[in-house]
Formats: structure tokens, sequence, C-alpha cells
């Protein structure tokens, strides 16, 4: 996988970093790692859905080949902000040299700014805190872009006319909010589309399923559902099947994510229509690691991987270049 993240060479002659610098030295906490080896943390916030899945296991084999350099532990919030505040303050005790964090939400700001102040470099991925510079640097995609582009995708496809559900991620983080904010900057300038905001689906096909259910037995029409992500996507569209069994014209359906085998093949298939690409950032973000414990600085506090789209079109071809699709 190719991400276009410009880094500083490395200029550094001096060893150390921007935080976490007395880890090994004059401690006196009874948890200091017991090797030599520096530790890196990574906080996931869960580890459930398959994008998740792919993340957690590029980070692993990323982490793996810095075995040499520094160990690394993992752990699963299981979507619980107050999971999450726990392990990241143990991690704090263990002082690690680089805590990366996939935060479920706001609500694990106080350990991440705690872990920060105490001169832990921080790499936020995926979710960011919005109004909060406490962190090192930032490494995921473009959420309001994404949502401008699932916006112009779908304009096009309704000619500028009709109706569409939204069917809504966990609500104020950062990227439900700009994956809405894009979609919906794109919509006023087609005063031809009406958009329903649909619930908070908290980002679970189940959730999205059982929403749908209830939507389609009001008998509204509408022509496209617009899923902050693919097992939302899908989620609805199982819905629809279920409601329709002899078939007929169905909406067009739009995620985000295309991390799963199932959504390339459901976009071959004709019952999904287009999704975009949500780049997992854990590889990179072990590579930000391993640099910044040798001394170098990020050159760039946000790090913005590409999307692309995928549709009928672009599916094979979308597969044989990402080989590492959840099955
Ligand atoms: C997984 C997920 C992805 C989505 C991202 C947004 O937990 O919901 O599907 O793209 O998180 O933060």
């Amino acid at each position: 996988m190719r991400f276009e993240i410009g880094l500083v060479a490395a200029l550094a002659m001096l060893v150390g970093c921007s935080g976490g610098e007395e880890a090994k030295t004059g401690t006196t906490g009874s948890e200091t790692p017991s090797t030599e080896k520096a530790l890196v943390v990574f906080s996931q916030a869960n580890s459930q859905d398959p994008w998740r899945k792919v993340f957690d296991a590029e980070t692993k084999a990323a982490a793996a080949k810095h075995q040499k350099h520094f160990e690394f532990d993992m752990q699963d919030a299981a979507g619980d902000p107050g999971k999450q505040n726990n392990i990241v303050d143990t991690f704090i005790v263990k002082q690690p040299k680089v805590l990366l964090i996939s935060p479920t939400d706001d609500g694990v700001k106080p350990s991440v700014e705690k872990a920060f102040d105490a001169g832990i470099p921080v790499i936020l991925l995926d979710r960011d805190f919005k109004g909060s510079d406490k962190f090192t640097a930032y490494i995921g995609g473009d959420n309001k872009d994404i949502g401008r582009q699932a916006g112009e995708y779908v304009a096009k496809r309704l000619n500028g006319k009709g109706t569409v559900l939204m069917i809504q991620g966990i609500a104020q983080i950062g990227p439900t909010i700009d994956r809405r904010g894009g979609f919906m900057e794109v919509m006023a300038k087609h005063p031809g589309i009406t958009v329903i905001e649909g619930d908070d689906c908290g980002y679970q096909r189940q959730k999205a399923r059982s929403y749908m259910e209830t939507f389609l037995q009001k008998g509204q029409k509408i022509d496209c559902v617009y899923g902050h992500n693919d097992e939302m996507a899908i989620g609805a569209r199982l819905a629809w099947d279920a409601a329709n069994p002899s078939g007929g014209a169905a909406p067009i359906f739009v995620g985000i994510d295309a991390c799963q085998q199932e959504v390339v093949d459901l976009i071959k298939s004709g019952k999904l229509d287009a999704t975009f690409k949500y780049p997992t950032p854990g590889a990179a973000g072990v590579e930000l690691a391993a640099k910044i414990i040798k001394g170098e600085k990020p050159t760039e506090k946000r790090m913005i991987l590409p999307t692309e789209i995928v549709t009928k079109e672009t599916a094979d071809a979308y597969m044989t270049a990402n080989p590492n699709l959840a099955k």
C-alpha cells in the first residue's frame, strides 16, 4: 500500500524524541518495561468491525517489522470510552516512547491529553478531537473530501433530483461530522435533492438494518441511501431486500470504507452502487512511531491518506490492487 506522506529525511544526529525522554533512566515506576527496548503502545477503539480488523492486522504486521527496535503493546477498548481512558492511563504508567490511539470518541480526551502533557508523543489515528491540539500528529483520511465526493456521485446519479436517506455514524465524532458536512455542502448546490437526516446507527450493520426496517414501513419513496460507512449501507440494503422480496426498482446505495470483500462483491452484483476507500492508518502510524523513536519529528501535524471511489467498473482493479480486504 502506498501512503502519500512526506516525512523529513533522517537528519537528526542526536537520538532523542519529543516526549517521554525520562522513560529509561532515573525512573522510580515499578512498571518500567523489563527490557531496554523502547515501548510503543496502541489503543484501538474497537477490534470488532471489518474496517478495524484490517486496521489491526496491518498495524501488527508493521510493528512486527520493527521488533528489533521496539516492543509493541496493543489493547482493544471494545467501543467503550471509559475502558479506553483506563487503558491509556495504564499505558502512561509504562512510559511508552509513543502512544498510538484511535479514539472511541471525545470521551477519551482527558487521558490522551494527560499522556501528551506527560511528554509522550501522541499519534491520533482515524478519529481526532475537534478543538484540541494536544497531539503530535494525526493520520487518517479526509472525511470532508470523502463526503463531498459521495455528494457529487449521488447528485450525478440522481440527475440532481430525488430524495436521499443519510444513515449516520456515531454522533459528534470527527468522521461523522465531516462525512455529513462534505455531503451537505454539495447537496446545497442541488435544490432538487432532499436529504433526510437519518439516525445515528453507530457505524453498525445491525443498527442500520433495524433503522431501515422501521423507516421503510412509513412507505416514503427514496432514491438513494448514503451510509456513513459500508456496514450501515449493507444493513440498509438487507432491510430493503427483505421488504421487497420480489425485487423492483431499488434506490442507489453508497457507503464508505471499501475494506471488505463482501462490499466489492455486492458492488459487482449491483446491490451496492459505490463506496469510497477509507484507508486504514495503522501501518503509517507505526512507521511514524519508528521515526519519532529515532529522533525525527513529523513534518506535518495532519497526514492525509488518499481515497478513491469503487464502482462496478473499477471493482476488479480495486481487488487486485488491495489484496488484504477483510474476508
Ligand atoms: C470502524 C469505523 C469505520 C469508519 C470509521 C470512522 O469502527 O466505523 O467503518 O470508517 O470507524 O471512524
